[in-house]
Formats: structure tokens, C-alpha cells, sequence
């Protein structure tokens, strides 16, 4: 039997949450649902949400009973992707896909490997943004999203077989979009097995030349990891699905919030070693990933509520991040608040395997950058700014100006 099996109760059950709302604004649903029960049943998702800091905690730290091998959403993941990567498996399975990848994701590897590339690629799409000129530039399209895509094309070593920023975007859209496609939607998976075809050409090139000459690429760990060629490709694909939309949203994120707290922006621009603290608040305020999903492998209790085997649990770390009971103040944006763990780039096994790279090519020096050539970089509130999801979240549009 599983976790704590004392007095518990059925989950309360929210039927008023209206998910087309949360598309625009999530924060206030999160507050209701956290305040009705750290466990909620919301017919109209078919799961039940998970919202407190210790739910999401206990959840993750125990995956015999809350299994990341989810059907349904786990099985659109082995389409889209053309195999189950580590993401939807539990150990040991997962451990085995995960164990080759984690050394060249160390900060010492990454700051020997790819910093200079980092650098090299913020200085290029800055040009682009500065060039754009300060009554039309887009943060996000001119700066955000390119500077992440190749970013992500250098980590996984693939400019060397000819791929640029645009089809990195290309597919790491195609496979997100696979991934969610629920309702089966033609077109989707039409777009998804173009992405897949198109990546397993350049890893048909790729992965013979990395056998024989190995590099400092992810893809050259997975490589020589002696896994499976499928689990190879799965995992590649993976991380472009996973390693681009949020640390392009992390950079307009974080000058979003600066641009909302102009005395937190002067602390910083006075005092650059504060950038890891103001990346790290503004994952945890504005967590990009704001829910992911798992499922009970057993009948149990979690945080007091009773969950039958096969229930669809939603980890919603974007909710886990403002509970109060965890955070002072949590609604305030403080890059003075006391160090303390959040859940933005999850916990437990699946704890983001990219999180030093993020916090290193955009908390480092992404963001920095942009503010050591744009000193008045501020939000354009001349232009509308548009924010879009809950389940991933960013700014579509952020116009700029300095
Ligand atoms: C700010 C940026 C990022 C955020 C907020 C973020 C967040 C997350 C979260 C919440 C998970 C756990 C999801 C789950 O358990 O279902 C995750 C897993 C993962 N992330 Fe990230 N991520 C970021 C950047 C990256 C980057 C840059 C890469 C690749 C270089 C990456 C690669 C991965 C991989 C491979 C996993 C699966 C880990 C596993 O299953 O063991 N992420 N990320």
C-alpha cells in the first residue's frame, strides 16, 4: 500500500473551471483550486489537479505509485516523437536514457563546451533586434525565439549537418503540437512526421560521424550511450521539443518583470551578480511549464484525498510555485527573497535535465547581454503584448523599446 493511508476523503470537485479562461490567465483558477483542496477533481480536463507545494513535492518523490508512463498524453508523446523517450518512463527505464546525457549538462561542461557559442549566438540576434529599431522590435520574435532555437541547434551539435534556427523552431513546434494532439487532429500529425522525417535524415548523417568522431554534443552522448538507435532518436527529439520554448519565453519573461519592477532592474543593472537570482524568481513567478501530467499505478491517499489506480493526476508546478504556504508573499515578484527550492523545472527523476543549460544561455547570458547594449530595454506599452497558455506559457508578442 501506498504513501499515508490515514482518515482521507474523496477529492472536492471543481466543475466550475472554465480552461478557455486559464488559456489567458491561469493564476486566479490556481488560487481557487488550491484554496478548495491540495487535490482537486476537474471533470472538464478528466483529472485531478495538484496544486499545493508539498502535493507536487510528494508526488514526485514517489514514482512507484505516480508513474510518468501516462496514457493518453504518454502515448501521443511515443507518436509524436516515433518511440517513448526517458520523459514518459519511470526508472529503471528512464535512468538508462537519462544517465548518458547528464554529464555534458554539468555547468563545468557546459561553460567548456557551448559558452562561447551562447555568446556568440546573443550577440547575432541582438544585432537583429537592435536593427529592428526600438518602435518595432518584438522581443520575442526578433531576440527570444531564434537566440533559444540555436541555441538548442549547438547543444545538440546538429549546425554541422545544416540546420538553422528556423527549422529548429520549425520542428520543436511540430513536435510540441504532436505531443498535445488529444483530439487526433490530420493536420498535426501530417506536420509531426514531416519533423520526424526531416530530423531522422540529418541523424541518418549525423550519428555514423559522431560513432566514429565523437564531439561535446548532446547528441554525441546519446550516441555513444550504447542505447537503442530508436531510443536515440526519441530522445533527440525530445529535448527539441522540450529545450527551446521555454528558455525563449524565460528571456521575455524576465524583461517583462524588470520592466514592472524598474527598482528590482536598477538592483540588477548595479549589480550583475543578482542575474541568477532574478532568472531564477522569474521561473518560479512565471513558471513556463505550468502543469505536467502522471498517473497512480495503485489505489492511495495523497495529501489526505483518496485516488483510485489509473486517475490522471495534473503536476501543476505553475500553482506549487504561488501557494503560501511554501512562499511568503508569493505573489510579489522579489529577487531578494530568501533562497529556497521551487518546482519550475519539476523534482524528483525528472528533474529537468536541461536546467543548468537554461539557467546558463539565458539566465547568464541571454538576458544579461541584452542589457549590457540596451541599458533602457523596457516593455513598448504604445504596442500590445499578448500571453498565451497555461500548460506552457509565454509571451506570443512582447514589443520592446529602449
Ligand atoms: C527555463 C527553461 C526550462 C524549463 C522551465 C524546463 C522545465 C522542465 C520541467 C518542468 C521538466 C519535467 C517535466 C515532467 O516531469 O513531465 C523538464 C524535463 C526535461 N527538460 Fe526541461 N526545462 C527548461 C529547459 C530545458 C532545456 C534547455 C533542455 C535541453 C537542453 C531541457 C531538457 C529537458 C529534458 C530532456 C527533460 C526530461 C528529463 C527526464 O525525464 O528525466 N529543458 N523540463
Amino acid at each position: 500500500m501506498s504513501p499515508s493511508t490515514t482518515a482521507a476523503a474523496p477529492a472536492p470537485v471543481a466543475d466550475w473551471v472554465d480552461v478557455a479562461a486559464m488559456q489567458h490567465d491561469p493564476y486566479e483558477t490556481y488560487d481557487r483550486l488550491r484554496e478548495t483542496g491540495p487535490l482537486v477533481r476537474v471533470p472538464a480536463m478528466n483529472r485531478y489537479l495538484a496544486t499545493t507545494f508539498e502535493g507536487c513535492r510528494a508526488i514526485e518523490a514517489d514514482q512507484v505509485t505516480f508513474s510518468a508512463s501516462v496514457g493518453g498524453a504518454g502515448a501521443t508523446m511515443a507518436r509524436a516523437l516515433g518511440a517513448t523517450p526517458m520523459l514518459r518512463k519511470d526508472d529503471p527505464g528512464h535512468a538508462a536514457e537519462r544517465r548518458p546525457v547528464n554529464p555534458c549538462l554539468r555547468p563545468k561542461r557546459i561553460r567548456e563546451s557551448w559558452v562561447p557559442l551562447f555568446e556568440r549566438n546573443a550577440q547575432t540576434y541582438l544585432d537583429e533586434l537592435v536593427a529592428k529599431g526600438p518602435g518595432a522590435a518584438d522581443l520575442n520574435l526578433d531576440y527570444a525565439a531564434p537566440l533559444a532555437a540555436q541555441n538548442l541547434v549547438d547543444m545538440l551539435g546538429l549546425r554541422g549537418v545544416g540546420v538553422g534556427a528556423e527549422d529548429m523552431r520549425r520542428w520543436s513546434h511540430a513536435f510540441i503540437a504532436g505531443i498535445g494532439n488529444l483530439q487526433d487532429d490530420a493536420e498535426i500529425w501530417a506536420r509531426c512526421d514531416t519533423a520526424q522525417a526531416e530530423v531522422d535524415a540529418c541523424l541518418d548523417e549525423l550519428l555514423p560521424r559522431l560513432r566514429s568522431a565523437p564531439d561535446t554534443s548532446l547528441t554525441s552522448a546519446l550516441a555513444a550511450s550504447g542505447l537503442s538507435d530508436e531510443a536515440v532518436r526519441a530522445n533527440v527529439k525530445l529535448t527539441i521539443s522540450g529545450g527551446m520554448n521555454e528558455p525563449q519565453h524565460m528571456v521575455t519573461n524576465v524583461v517583462w518583470a524588470l520592466s514592472r519592477h524598474p527598482q528590482q532592474r536598477g538592483r540588477v543593472l548595479a549589480d550583475p551578480a543578482l542575474w541568477p537570482s532574478v532568472f531564477d524568481e522569474a521561473v518560479r513567478w512565471l513558471s513556463p511549464i505550468g502543469m505536467y501530467p502522471r498517473q497512480t499505478t495503485m489505489d492511495t491517499v495523497l495529501e489526505g484525498v483518496e485516488l483510485p489506480a489509473g486517475a490522471i493526476l495534473g503536476v501543476v508546478v505553475g500553482a506549487a510555485n504561488r501557494d503560501p504556504a511554501a512562499f511568503d508573499h508569493p505573489e510579489a515578484f522579489d529577487i531578494a527573497r530568501p533562497r529556497q527550492p521551487h518546482l519550475g523545472f519539476g523534482s524528483g527523476v525528472h528533474l529537468c535535465a536541461g536546467h543548468w543549460a537554461a539557467r546558463i544561455s539565458i539566465g547568464e547570458i541571454g538576458i544579461p547581454l541584452l542589457y549590457d547594449r540596451l541599458p533602457d530595454l523596457r516593455t513598448d506599452e504604445r504596442r500590445s503584448e499578448e500571453w498565451f497558455g497555461w500548460v506552457f506559457r509565454g509571451l506570443t508578442h512582447l514589443p520592446v523599446t529602449w
